[in-house]
């Protein structure tokens, strides 16, 4: 099945790499010749013996796990699947897969062994490549769905006002269940609504099984993704515990042996529930813990602003307690991919997929609500750090540490950052970002399609058309060079060791400081105040009995 935006020699269609590297989209003709390189590929391994594996999706999960099943030895230490990745050739996503095939990753993180692994398999075990063809799915033993189900908002801070965007899937399982063979293993690692496996992808596949004239059930099964991009992107996939589930014994029975094959499940047992909707709801409820119990330190945060305490050092003495110890600071909101979407799937598929009309949840879209709006405190705090020191925000030039949503990798999906840029940008400040792993923020250089067309933050928001312009900076001393204001934004590796003195050297004098993320100890935060600098931050309400102490010690000395 060929996409809709086909290139060729006249029309040229480019896709371009966060790196500017350009790629051709491919021409009606590359199809007949990418499934004549693949089939070749296929005989070869399967001459091997190996197991033919196609992962749906090579995005921040997806070329990851190819990667991992790739790597999979058998117990004589043999490659034991053969892997195509496949990716739908869009212009966003299709250099993806060029770049796969040179064995480069197309994810940029601190964890080395993602382009290492990547590498290995791509060009010395040749066990791993990658296609824009769904004519891949023909040699499937194994299909892994690793595309996304986003859940879109319409408004901000009401997580209920919005629905899961269940199109992109529903068209997967249709295009799977077309081309796949009846005991194709299809399984589900995509977050999805709970019910999605059972009452929306199987009747779909089923419809086009029969259609084809095949009587058997499909072989379809759930088990979602726990990976944490960052340090342990590779060992977060692959050795760490797993829950799934199968429509079927059949199905149930495949998943369990692929799974004991691909994953380390002999140090990190493999979990099986009886049906994929309790494996759905696993992943939706592991998520919406995780965002209620940072959202729950929201308000402490702000207590502890308004009355001298310092939440940092709060939060790290309850976690000397045992029980306690995944307490956790929220930095300015939750972002990522997972946590504000994934309880809004629960919440959708309780009324459209089950039909209840009640309303049960209460604490889940509070914990998304309270979250997604977490960073437009930063501006409010950053205003007054700078009128503090006698300077309007309207005409100051401001620089924000960290575009990502978490420290030391490069994905900027839903980040608290974002949400600063914009509301200073909305009260008519300059903003400038730096971030040692985002080339391109392509939420504001391609706001109008980032996240999804017409779902982008800016709708929230006015005079943000001035940030197509934003670039990110990677260079941190030309950036600083005539800030007012630094908001550290983000736990990145650099910002955790930055000396105040060259700080305010390199601003060409004192500057206000926001702190986000605790990275501030308080001899950092007195430093700041003996150079002249405003400091504030997020849950650091102890930061006024420092500037006093400081005010004291400067006015005795005079
Ligand atoms: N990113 C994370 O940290 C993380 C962690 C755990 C679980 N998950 C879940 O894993 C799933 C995938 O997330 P991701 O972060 O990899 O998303 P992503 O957007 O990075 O990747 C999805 C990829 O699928 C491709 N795609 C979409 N439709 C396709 C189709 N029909 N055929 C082939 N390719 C198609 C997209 O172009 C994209 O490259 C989501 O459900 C997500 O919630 C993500």
């Amino acid at each position: 099945m060929n996409p809709s935006n086909l290139t060729n020699s006249s029309n040229p269609i480019y896709s371009f790499s966060p790196t500017g590297e350009k790629f051709q989209l491919p021409s009606p003709e590359d199809y007949a010749k990418e499934f004549e390189r693949l089939k070749e590929l296929v005989n070869s391994h399967r001459s091997l013996g190996r197991e033919i594996v196609v992962v749906m999706g090579l995005g921040f999960v997806g070329a990851v796990m190819a990667a991992v099943v790739a790597d999979a030895q058998d117990g004589n230490g043999n490659p034991a699947k053969f892997v195509i990745g496949m990716q739908r050739p869009s212009t966003r996503s299709f250099w993806k897969i060029p770049l796969m095939n040179l064995g480069l990753s197309p994810i940029s993180t601190e964890d080395p062994e993602v382009a290492f692994i990547i590498g290995r398999c791509v060009n010395q075990k040749k066990t791993l490549t990658a296609t824009f063809t769904y004519d891949a799915l023909k040699f499937a033993d194994v299909v892994i769905v690793d595309v996304q189900c986003d859940y879109l908002k319409e408004s901000l801070g009401n997580v209920k006002d919005g629905r899961a965007e269940m199109e992109a899937l529903e068209e997967s399982f249709e295009i799977i269940a077309q081309n796949i063979s009846p005991q194709t293993l299809v399984l589900i690692e995509t977050t999805v609504a709970p019910g999605t496996t059972e009452q929306i992808a199987y009747p779909i596949m089923k419809k086009v099984f029969k259609r084809r004239g095949v009587t058997s059930d499909p072989l379809l099964a759930h088990s979602f993704e726990r990976v944490m991009p960052g340090k342990n992107y590779v060992a977060s996939i692959r050795d760490f515990w797993r829950v799934c589930s199968g429509v079927n014994e059949g199905a149930t029975r495949r998943v369990v042996k692929f799974l004991n094959e691909v994953i380390n499940t002999e140090k990190y047992p493999l979990t099986v529930l009886d049906r994929p909707i309790e494996s759905e709801t696993a992943k939706i409820v592991e998520n919406s813990f995780r965002a209620t119990i940072l959202a729950f330190l929201d308000e402490w945060s702000l207590f502890a602003e308004r009355n001298g305490v310092d939440l940092i050092k709060v939060i790290s003495a309850i976690k000397a307690r045992p029980t306690h110890s995944n307490i956790m600071f929220p930095g300015p909101g939750i972002g990522g991919y997972c946590l504000p979407k994934d309880g809004g799937l629960g919440l959708w598929a309780y009324h459209h997929i089950h039909g209840f009309e009640d309303d049960i949840f209460k604490i889940t879209p509070l914990a998304i609500d309270i979250n997604d709006t977490r960073a437009l405190h930063v501006a409010q705090l950053t205003r007054d750090a700078l009128r503090n020191m006698g300077r309007p925000l309207a005409s100051a030039e401001v620089l924000v540490l960290g575009a990502s949503y978490r420290e030391d990798i490069g994905d900027t999906r839903y980040s608290g950052s974002e949400l600063i840029v914009r509301r200073l940008t909305e009260m008519g400040a300059e903003l400038r970002v730096h971030d040692p792993y985002v080339l391109h923020w392509w939420e504001f250089e391609k706001q109008d399609e980032y996240p999804a067309t017409s779902h982008g933050l800016k709708r929230f928001f006015r005079g943000q058309e001035k940030l197509k312009d934003l670039r990110v900076d990677q260079d941190l001393k030309r950036a600083l060079y005539g800030a007012d204001a630094l908001i550290l934004a983000v736990r990145h590796k650099p910002y955790l060791t930055l000396n105040p003195d060259e700080v305010v050297r390199d601003a060409g004098g004192p500057i206000a400081v926001i702190d986000c993320f605790g990275i501030l100890d308080d001899a950092k935060i007195k430093r700041y105040f003996e150079l002249g600098c405003e400091v504030k931050g997020l849950g650091r309400g102890h930061v006024k009995r420092i500037k006093d102490q400081v005010r004291l010690n400067t006015e005795g000395v005079e």
